[in-house]
């Protein structure tokens, strides 16, 4: 973390000094703006508030006029001239929308993670924003919960690596440049593990999985120096985490040696008395900043309810002043207070803002992923003459923003049929919805059918609304909404009957339970929400002017009732046996998925070979060198990705059957071959032992290296691990 210059303290003290406890309760209170609404609305900002020094931050505020004029009553008009924070949720981008994260972590490319978190600052920055509320590293193993579109998907170690990698984007290399913003870490913690996933439900996990799957990505934010950690909602094992002072004094601060800035999430302080842990504002206020939470977001429970709790004795001027000090130390490590005014004054230029754009289609071609490629169904023809697109998404441009659309506008995002429309000139390119993504309505899919006879190819465009995912967005049939099944089944069949081709495409937020689509369609991709550049990134794939290389974050169920499943499970002591009874299995479904953790098909046609490790016995400061051939036998260039998956044989503690280590990926030209090299530090190798403590136990570990996750698929080596 940025140190604080001498002159920085010293006016951080010297403004305490001077503060009334209103002034410094001020500090600690974060109220919206309506310009954007991400919960319940509360209270409109007031300007007069601002000039009392009654409200120190403001979030949802969009627009570099508004935010300069909000920033400029701050410092010209209020008695002690502290600058705002501005907070937003920038969370796949500003007004270029990038795809949604859980679609941009299928590249598994930390490079392009930290460059779209860059470009989002900076277009952010420019308008004024100096704090993100982002990244979200909620690791999540259920589909059913809509904020799994917003994070890194099941696997702690990809939660890691996206912490550092949205970090250095967001922040930059100097906190305090006019293009880098706070990054706020979100939400501590353990909340994609909600009960059933419910969302704002109750968090019930053992410490063990705490530390081992949900506390890792926010060690990592804070190790990277990240400036804000938001709590989470909920509650648990009972104590709501914005009153858990456990987990933000000790395990945050203590354990990990976070020192920034606690923001609270919207409204949750006051939350505290629905959980049922305060009787009222007064104690609500004193449980969260007890807890260590600096800043209250919109409840007014810390200016309402902080005055009689010190008269109380339920909190100390001690503890609001160390919360004040942090608040300000922000504001001193972004610059503030040196040039409030230095973000959102220089509108970007044209070309950058191109630019941007020409990046959010790379990436939204690289995040889809080929789930299924029956036959080569894919790509198009080159010489298809008529195409019919049918299908809800296939003409909803504002959808392909997904959740959380931030400044984008509904009509600046490229549907699927304009860019098909544009990859295809000379083609004929069709379109009929058939029905609404939600709603009984069916009458539609009769002249959808007609579109089809005839075309050389179908492309259902299939899936979820953009509010079908993301906050307050659980499912508990996380299938397709409506009368999408029975449209798609019409046209498999009547198109089947014609012998034309149907390919899928999937626009979600979650994995999707469709496992009647994935036997049946010819191909299918998931699209996810692919943001700004949809068609023309879609486009790309379809019509193999780019192989796709997206790789699923999260395994893709095949039933419901298999939730939660994901790839890092344990083995028992009755591991699955497909046939035998008392085995640890369903007697009416397989415990096989429908897509493993890391699946995604390309164009290519890869083989991996001769799997050779070195050196093959190594203590905890070695780094092993795995080395893999890959060839590409097709006749296409493409890109493959490698996961390096560990398992130790035995440990103390029962050992999961995968563990994630490393992903490489090499492109390759059609008929050649060429070696990937992965490293692994041995000390990754480390695990939690009986005690919960870090211990690497001597003894042999299968070093496991191919595609996905899929057992099958993988190359096994063995690495005999001794002590130092
Ligand atoms: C969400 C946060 C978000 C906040 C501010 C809350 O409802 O849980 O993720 O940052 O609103 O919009």
């Amino acid at each position: 973390m940025r140190t604080l210059k001498l002159r920085d303290e010293r006016h951080i003290e010297t403004l305490l000094g001077r503060m009334t406890l209103t002034e410094k309760l001020g500090q600690l209170t974060m109220m919206a703006a309506s310009h954007t609404v991400t919960g319940p609305v509360i209270t409109g900002h007031s300007t007069d508030d601002i000039r009392a020094g009654r409200i120190g931050n403001l979030l949802n505020l969009i627009g570099a006029a508004a935010a300069r004029e909000m920033q400029r009553i701050a410092v010209e008009e209020s008695r002690l001239a502290i600058p705002l924070l501005i907070g937003l949720d920038v969370i796949h981008g500003h007004r270029t929308l990038f795809p949604v994260p859980l679609a941009e972590v299928a590249l598994f490319d930390s490079e392009a993670w930290a460059l779209t978190a860059r470009e989002a600052a900076r277009e952010a920055a420019a308008d004024g924003i100096n704090m993100a509320f982002a990244p979200m590293l909620d690791v999540s193993r259920d589909p059913r919960w809509g904020r799994i579109v917003e994070g890194p998907g099941e696997s702690p170690w990809v939660g890691r690596k996206l912490a550092e990698a949205k970090v250095r984007g967001f922040q930059g290399a100097d906190l305090a440049a006019a293009d880098s913003v706070a990054a706020v870490a979100k939400h501590f913690c353990g909340y994609g593990a909600v009960t059933a996933g419910r969302e704002y439900a109750s968090v019930d996990v053992s410490e063990r999985t705490l530390l081992e799957v949900h506390v890792p990505p926010f060690a990592a934010a804070v190790s990277c120096g990240v400036a804000a950690v938001m709590p989470a909602f909920t509650d648990l094992a009972g104590i709501p985490m914005t009153a858990n002072a456990h987990m933000l004094r000790g395990r945050l601060r203590r354990e990990l040696g976070f020192e920034g800035v606690l923001v609270s999430d919207y409204n949750s302080i006051a939350e505290l008395i629905q959980h049922g842990v305060a009787a009222d504002l007064v104690e609500a206020a004193a449980l969260a900043l007890r807890a260590g939470v600096d800043v209250d977001m919109v409840s007014g429970a810390y200016l309402q309810g902080l005055p009689p709790a010190l008269e109380r004795g339920l909190v100390s001027l001690a503890e609001i002043d160390e919360s004040v000090r942090r608040v300000l130390a922000l504001k001193a490590r972004l610059g503030l207070f040196e040039d409030p005014y230095r973000r959102g004054t220089v509108a970007e230029s044209a070309a950058t803002v191109t630019e941007r754009r020409r990046l959010a289609r790379d990436i939204a071609a690289r995040s889809i992923v080929l789930l299924t490629n029956r036959d080569d169904a894919l790509p198009l023809a080159a010489g298809v003459r008529r195409l019919a697109l049918i299908g809800p998404l296939a003409d909803a441009p504002a959808e392909m923003r997904g959740p959380w659309w931030c400044a984008a506008q509904p009509d600046a995002q490229v549907s699927v049929l304009a860019g098909m429309r544009a990859a295809l000139p000379r083609s004929q390119v069709l379109h009929a919805s058939g029905v609404d993504i939600a709603g009984d309505d069916d009458s539609g899919i009769a002249a959808a059918l007609e579109v089809c006879d005839g075309a050389d190819a179908v492309v259902l465009c299939l899936g979820e609304a953009a509010t079908m995912s993301g906050e307050a967005a659980s499912r508990a049939h996380p299938g397709l909404p409506g009368r999408q099944r029975e449209l798609a089944e019409a046209v498999l069949q009547r198109a089947g009957a014609r012998a034309i081709p149907v390919i899928g495409v999937l626009f979600c937020g979650r994995p999707l339970v469709v496992p009647w689509l994935a036997q049946r369609a010819g191909a299918l991709l998931a699209a996810w929400f692919p943001g700004c550049e949809a068609g023309h990134a879609l486009a790309e794939i379809l019509t193999g002017r780019t192989s796709p290389s997206g790789r699923t974050p999260v395994t893709w169920p095949r039933a419901v009732g298999q939730i939660p499943i994901y790839f890092g499970h344990r083995n028992t002591g009755r591991p699955t046996d497909p046939t035998g009874p008392f085995a640890s299995r369903y007697i009416d479904e397989s415990n096989e998925p429908l897509f493993p953790f890391g699946h995604g098909l390309t164009y290519g046609r890869f083989t991996l070979s001769n799997l050779r490790l070195a050196p093959e016995r190594a203590a905890a400061s070695a780094t092993v060198e795995i080395r893999v051939d890959v060839a590409n036998e097709s006749g296409r260039r493409a890109e493959e990705t490698v996961f390096l998956f560990a398992r130790r044989l035995q440990s103390r503690v029962a050992p999961p059957v995968l563990e994630l280590h490393g992903v490489g990926k090499i492109a390759l030209d059609p008929g050649t071959r060429a070696t990937l090299t992965l490293h692994l530090p041995v000390a990754e190798l480390s695990s939690l032992g009986p005690d919960l403590a870090p211990a690497l136990e001597p003894g042999v570990v299968e070093i496991l290296v191919g595609p996905s996750a899929e057992r099958a698929s993988l190359l096994t080596g063995h690495l005999q691990v001794v002590a130092a």
